[in-house]
């Protein structure tokens, strides 16, 4: 028989296959799963390697016994090669056990008496790929009767339901990860919640430890953790300036571009719950004592605006 396909289709191919199946099993998020994990892909390294080289021992093999081979038997092999795929025994027997057909020899067995202007009619059996197909059928259909119009499994409205809930979760997600509205200076609040605090937390350790300590004590810049704030304290000055950055002093940027607004708010809120903590090896106070109720945060605005 015929090679079905060449081996520069063969191994290509069969590695695509392979890789996306990988793909399609592996979990990788949104990256594909040979970069993430880089098992995989050296995994897939190997076994491109294993395959161009079992292509190339099986033609070297082919190649030294076509040598060892006789005339006539070199004729032989030729003649079985030029048999296409689907003259090849295998697929004749397969397709005579799907249809049972008769063989043009065998026609008369079959044929009818009647004879309209010559043409005449074999009384063929159903082909089983026919029949078998239609017998599924029934045992699907019995199926079906018995799990949805005697047990009640489900019926369509609950089938709806089922998924108006499922996309009503994807939409919360979704919700969850695209950028929520912005938080603005007027509308900041102080954040109590344990998660935002974290997040908060977590966002500190990354971007502002640098220059203000882990503990919030105070490098480069100043200790957030005191009473005493160069820029105005309280949830709106903080934010604003975390937001906008200072004006006083370059070094501290503003991570609004950076971080979005509402992971500012966290941070900041994160900031202010440091209140009090009085770090071990702290910066000494800088700026002025916040004192809530007697410098209002709207009103402040202006005052850090004007320093
Ligand atoms: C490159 C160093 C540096 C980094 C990084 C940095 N800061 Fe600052 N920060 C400063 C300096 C310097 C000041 C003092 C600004 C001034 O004098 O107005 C400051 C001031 C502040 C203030 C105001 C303090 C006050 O007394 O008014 C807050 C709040 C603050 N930073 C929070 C943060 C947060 C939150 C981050 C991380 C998102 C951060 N900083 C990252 C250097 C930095």
């Amino acid at each position: 028989m015929k090679k079905l396909f060449p081996s520069y289709v063969r191994v290509p191919l069969i590695f695509a296959i392979v890789m996306a199946a990988l793909e399609y099993f592996i979990d990788s998020g949104d990256r594909p799963a040979f970069i993430k994990h880089p098992m995989v892909a050296l995994f897939l390294v190997v076994f491109l390697f294993l395959l161009v080289a079992i292509e190339v021992v099986i033609s070297a093999v082919d190649k030294v016994t076509y040598h060892m081979l006789t005339e006539e038997q070199r004729k032989q092999l030729e003649e079985v090669q030029s048999v296409s795929f689907t003259e090849s025994k295998w697929v004749q027997n397969l397709m005579k056990s799907m249809t049972r057909s008769k063989s043009i020899e065998q026609e008369a067995d079959v044929m009818l008496e009647h004879d309209y202007d010559g043409i005449k009619e074999l009384d063929n059996v159903l082909p089983p790929w026919w029949v078998n197909l239609f017998y599924a059928t029934i045992i699907f259909g019995v199926i079906y009767l018995v799990r949805f119009h005697i047990v009640g499994d489900y019926n369509q409205g609950q089938e709806f339901d089922q998924e108006v809930a499922a996309a009503q979760l994807e939409i919360e997600k979704n919700k969850a990860n695209s950028p929520k509205e912005e938080i603005t200076f007027d509308k900041v609040t102080l954040l109590t919640d344990a998660e935002s605090l974290a997040k908060g937390k977590e966002i500190f350790t990354n971007a502002c430890a640098a220059c203000h300590k882990p503990d919030g004590g105070g490098i480069v810049g100043p200790n957030l953790t005191d009473e005493y704030w160069i820029n105005g304290g309280g949830i709106k000055n903080v934010f604003k300036l975390i937001a906008e950055g200072s004006k006083n002093n370059p070094t501290m940027v503003g991570w609004a571009k950076t971080l979005g607004t509402t992971e500012v708010q966290k941070v900041a809120s994160y900031v202010l719950s440091l209140q009090g903590t009085k770090p071990a090896g702290g910066k000494a106070p800088e700026g002025e004592k916040w004192v809530e109720e007697a410098a209002p945060a709207a009103t402040d605005t202006t005052a850090v605006a004007a320093k």
